[in-house]
């Protein structure tokens, strides 16, 4: 039997993905090249286009080696990517500057003018669905119309991310309507540009791309590229969606009753919808999801992941030394120390807001903390505590986003992105959350899993997209330990207590 291969390509914070699929689902081979996340100023979070696209080509160029399946069995392409950033493209469609990313937080003022020009947060709600918050594009393309006019004014056109590496496949300058919908500039109840809103700004129509369904073939590599990467020239590339809800279409969730956690660089809470929902106050993130029926809630913990990592390059060097010497993996040796702890870690308590916040706290001055310290504490402990107020954090945001969307209830949840492989960090959310965490094959790879599946929608290796939902495939299931409710219901009261206690230091310490 002649198979069909397909291919997801992740553009993510930390690096991009490719991963190869056959038609039943199962991966072949996938290869990560990681790249710098530039911090210009605190708060803010920029990447270079190019090594996004030099990523691409290495990944692409692996994965075809390693797999050895010949590249002209490969019958479509697709792509997820980190929303919401900002790649200002000129005359020629070379990018501007840096790339401004979705957990930069200098746009507090340009939401604000966002707000007032679309005649206050109710009447912005009417229009989009969302608030103006300030990791989305909207925002940006005002910071650089007010602060690099000169560079604003050589804008032809913007992209998100995965968009401008769909570009550099294909010559075609297109989103699709998820990765729209993060630029806050966006009709989501009818997914379409939001015409009198970006008159209001005073932006240009042109410079906002065609926009289609996720699941549309958007064009096709070209053969100039194909001969650089090993792709057949003219393989169709599917539009594919922003990571953040990419990932949970991935994940089956396209009906609410099922609480979906990424934890990957941000961690994202969310649920499927199979129709539209209003955003009362615009608490959520309500965007279109990744079939023409299907939109998705969630809200988003900027440093989940993040903060991990942040953890692990910090203060985790012999952890990392030993992993190197033994063979073993860094974040292994760490869940290791950290199980030797004990749920609560001691009473001590870690904060993620290390990139600010926006759910459930829109706080772009909200700041990191250790706060319950003594010389009793094991390394064991503090590993334990920032996976735990990670948690914390992503418990508050399902809370939020059950309480926002009327009669709809958890059955269980299911997590994914790199830390869900951790058995102890899935234990720790099944006892925050008293549910199942319920994980898939590939759910650790990211948007790239599912990428690769919307590829095969998308030219029709799957006849929709719940038959590729049909082949994902359950791999672990995590109970609730009755025994440790108390502890973390005692844990979570002190952590939501603690935001608001030290709010006040982080507007000084921010401001
Ligand atoms: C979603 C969001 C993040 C990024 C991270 O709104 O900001 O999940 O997409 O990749």
């Amino acid at each position: 039997m002649s198979h069909a291969y397909l291919l997801g390509l992740d553009i993510g914070t930390s690096g991009t993905k490719a991963l190869l699929i056959d038609e039943t689902g199962a991966i072949l081979t996938t290869h990560t090249q990681e790249y710098p996340l530039a911090i210009p100023q605190p708060g803010w979070a920029e990447q270079d286009p190019a090594d996004w696209w030099q990523a691409s080509l290495v990944c692409i160029r692996r994965v075809l080696e390693t797999s050895g399946v010949s590249a002209d069995t490969i019958r479509g392409l697709s792509l997820s990517g980190q929303m919401h950033g900002l790649v200002a493209l000129d005359a020629s469609h070379e990018p501007i500057r840096p790339a401004i990313l979705w957990c930069d937080q200098r746009t507090g003022a340009q939401c604000e003018q966002v707000i007032s020009a679309a005649g206050g947060l109710d009447s912005l709600l009417g229009k989009t669905n969302n608030t103006m918050l300030t990791g989305y594009t909207g925002g940006k393309l005002l910071w650089m119309r007010e602060h690099e006019p000169q560079l604003f004014a050589r804008m032809r056109v913007f992209l998100n991310p995965k968009d401008y590496i769909l570009y550099k496949l294909t010559g075609e300058l297109s989103t699709e309507v998820s990765d729209a919908s993060g630029t806050g500039l966006f009709d989501v109840a009818n997914r379409r540009w939001h015409d009198g809103l970006i008159d209001a700004l005073g932006l240009e129509r042109s410079l906002f791309p065609r926009c289609l369904e996720s699941g549309q073939v958007a064009g096709k590599v070209t053969a100039g590229i194909a001969a650089q990467c090993g792709l057949p020239a003219g393989l169709p590339v599917v539009a594919g969606g922003g990571d953040a809800v990419i990932q949970t279409t991935g994940m089956g969730l396209v009906a609410p009753g099922i609480v979906g956690v990424v934890l990957g660089t941000s961690g994202v809470v969310a649920m499927g919808l199979d129709r539209f929902a209003p955003n009362p106050g615009g608490k959520l993130q309500v965007f279109c999801g990744n079939a023409p029926d299907l939109w998705h809630a969630m809200g988003v913990t900027l440093a989940a992941g993040g903060s991990y990592r942040w953890y692990r390059d910090t203060f985790c060097g012999d952890e990392a030394a030993q992993a190197a010497a033994t063979q073993r993996n860094v974040y292994d040796l760490m869940g290791e120390a950290a199980t030797r702890s004990k749920p609560g870690a001691g009473n001590l308590i870690f904060l993620p807001y290390l990139q600010g916040e926006r759910c459930p706290y829109p706080d772009p001055n909200a700041r990191g903390a250790f706060v319950g310290l003594t010389l009793g504490h094991t390394k064991g402990d503090i590993t334990r505590a920032v996976m735990e107020g990670i948690s914390c954090s992503l418990k508050q945001v399902g809370d939020l986003l059950l309480s926002l969307l009327p009669g709809v209830s958890a059955q269980y949840v299911i997590a994914s992105g790199g830390g869900a492989a951790s058995p102890l960090w899935r234990q720790i959310l099944a006892d925050l959350f008293q549910r199942q965490v319920r994980t898939l094959a590939g759910s650790g790879e990211g948007g790239a899993y599912s990428a690769a599946l919307l590829a095969g929608v998308g030219v029709g290796v799957y006849p929709t997209l719940a038959d590729a939902m049909g082949l994902l495939r359950a791999e672990s299931e995590t109970d609730p330990i009755a025994a440790n409710r108390g502890v973390y219901e005692e844990i979570l009261g002190i952590y939501t207590d603690l935001y608001g206690q030290l709010s006040p230091a982080f507007a000084r310490m921010g401001g």
